[in-house]
């Protein structure tokens, strides 16, 4: 009996600690001043006066951005003969205004990368010299351009596969994807932004860390670094997670073993997503591209928010994010940043990926910029309320 009012008056108290308006006064970056920096990826239009209110919420929660496209390979150098620095200028230009630091995403990547940098005028794939050459001077021009711009660079993104091997797409498949001569490609890449970028932090940027088989292919990457001597200062866990995966387990291992090898933790492009997906898209999903699942049917079960996130679920998200930062927090001595990827709803690419055209909830403020209950419990769980 004593026990059950126990009980009830815990809930009370609970429920009182997630009624809104505790705080909004309170910012992300505030509550965590003591722990890590909190950063959001966006773009410059973000911070136009047309979108006053995202760079109100920017300014009030962020203390570090990583740009969404504009340090991209295609952004950056769209053709041979072109260089368009300026939108990544406005970019760092704004963090650099506003006392934020700044992440260079990314250098080396499979994805928005244009297939120039490995292939000759005739079609003819590059030689493993002429590669080598290209990223090297691509790196040479855009770290210099960069230099004292950035913070650090994500100098490597998502080369490793989820078996622990490396990624057959990209530089990687035109090299041919002989794993001794992509060892030597990732040190060539790490030695030439070492080289071109000093003073700037070099990271790896990786999904599905949490993957025991993946994780001990990325172990591997950054001691093979180490092990000649080669830079690499921290590692980017992404986190692009839902509701109930990945385990927590595996998030701990993940944060445990990558810090165990003495770089910085960054938990890189963080969003839950809430709608439904097969599993098979928890691996970034293009399989449900398919034509198939964009019929009606589909639909209606693949894109059920629309009008709204139901109490329920919302619930569920402000659960999932409280056990995420009770994570990072008890943790905080080991992570350097937490980055979400976006800044509201509105802005996530979680409403195009895997599947085109839905109305996803991933992020800790709604469209209408107010924010979600998840928003009082990750301000919360520094204080232990
Ligand atoms: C990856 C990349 C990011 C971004 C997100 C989704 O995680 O690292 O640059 O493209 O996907 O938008």
């Amino acid at each position: 009996m004593k026990k059950s009012i126990i009980i009830s008056f815990a809930f009370l108290l609970a429920g009182c600690s997630n009624q809104v308006d505790t705080k909004l006064d309170v910012s992300l970056k505030d509550a965590y001043s003591d722990s890590f920096m909190i950063g959001a990826a966006f773009s410059t239009y973000n911070f136009s006066d047309r979108n006053k209110e995202t760079r109100d919420l920017i300014l009030k929660h962020f203390n570090a951005i990583s740009p969404d496209n504009e340090l991209k390979p295609e952004s950056i150098h769209p053709s041979p003969d072109v260089w368009n620095f300026q939108p990544a200028d406005a970019f760092c230009q704004f963090g650099k205004d506003n006392g934020m630091w700044i992440l260079g995403h990314t250098l080396c990547w499979h994805n928005q990368t244009p297939a120039f940098l490995w292939t000759k005028p005739d079609g003819q794939t590059m030689s493993k010299e002429e590669i080598f050459e290209s990223i090297r001077s691509y790196i040479e021009t855009v770290c210099t351009h960069f230099l004292g711009k950035v913070d650090a660079w994500d100098v490597i993104n998502e080369i490793v596969s989820e078996d622990g091997g490396y990624r057959d797409l990209g530089w990687v498949h035109a090299l041919g994807a002989d794993p001794a001569v992509v060892d030597e490609f990732v040190k060539h890449v790490f030695r030439c932004a070492e080289k071109y970028a000093p003073n700037t932090e070099l990271y790896y940027n990786e999904f599905n860390c949490w993957r025991p088989s993946k994780l001990t292919g990325i172990v591997r990457l950054v001691k093979m670094l180490q092990a000649e001597g080669i830079r690499i200062d921290g590692v980017g866990i992404q986190a692009h997670w839902g509701l109930g995966y990945p385990k927590n387990e595996y998030i701990v291992d993940a944060i445990n073993q990558l810090a165990a090898l003495g770089v910085k933790v960054n938990i890189s492009e963080l969003d839950v997503d809430v709608l439904p997906i097969s599993k098979d898209a928890q691996v970034i999903g293009r399989s449900l591209q398919d034509p198939q699942y964009q019929l009606e049917e589909f639909e209606a079960f693949l894109d059920p928010y629309k009008d709204g996130l139901p109490e329920n679920v919302e619930n569920q998200l402000a659960a999932r994010y409280e056990e995420l930062f009770k994570i990072f927090y008890e943790h905080r001595n080991q992570i350097a940043r937490v980055t979400f990827w976006g800044v509201h709803d509105g802005t996530s690419w979680k409403n195009d990926s895997p599947i085109s055209h839905r109305t996803n909830y991933p992020l800790l403020f709604k469209r209408d910029f107010t924010p979600h209950k998840a928003y009082y419990s990750v301000i919360n769980v520094p204080s232990g309320k």
